[in-house]
């Protein structure tokens, strides 16, 4: 049985097919596989009878929902205000430094299978700079506590 089947017979055990279901699908699908997969738009479109191309629309118009795969690890970086006044950048540099970074950080793409991703505000403003690995929020955070938590990102370093 292929991907389409399997999914096919999750959503059609786990949800009516009606067009109203689309948003708590795509939850499922995010919380369950950590992206929302062509495979998963297609088999999700068969189900309720709507265009890939809408689903499509609606996927990339929610910043919760990711079309692509996840790398091993997340990595969120806290860029709000009081992170920055409380030293984020020096974690950023760092990380850039250790891999000859020019571009944004957050635009360069996963590194050592970790994928790296800045956040407005992880709401532990008063112990900034905050990060975030998977699911554990850390605070006060510099540069050594990082290298300890991620030593994947600092490999280069002499
Ligand atoms: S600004 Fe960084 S946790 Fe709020």
């Amino acid at each position: 049985m292929n991907d389409t089947n399997n999914l096919s017979i999750e959503l059609n055990s786990s949800f009516p097919r009606k067009r109203e279901q689309l948003l708590n699908i795509l939850h499922y699908m995010q919380d369950k596989h950590g992206y929302i997969s062509k495979v998963s738009m297609q088999a999700i479109g068969n189900h309720i009878k709507m265009p890939v191309s809408e689903i499509y629309g609606t996927v990339t118009s929610y910043s919760e929902f990711k079309i692509k795969k996840p790398a091993d690890k997340q990595l969120k970086i806290c860029t709000g205000i009081s992170c920055i006044n409380q030293g984020n950048q020096n974690l950023i540099d760092a990380i850039k430094s250790n891999h000859s970074i020019h571009v944004n950080l957050f635009e360069n793409g996963p590194i050592n299978k970790i994928d790296i991703e800045e956040i407005d505000c992880g709401f532990i403003c008063g112990v900034g700079p905050m990060i975030q690995i998977n699911q554990t929020m850390h605070g006060r955070i510099e540069i050594n506590t990082l290298k300890e938590l991620l030593p994947e990102l600092f490999e280069n370093e002499q």
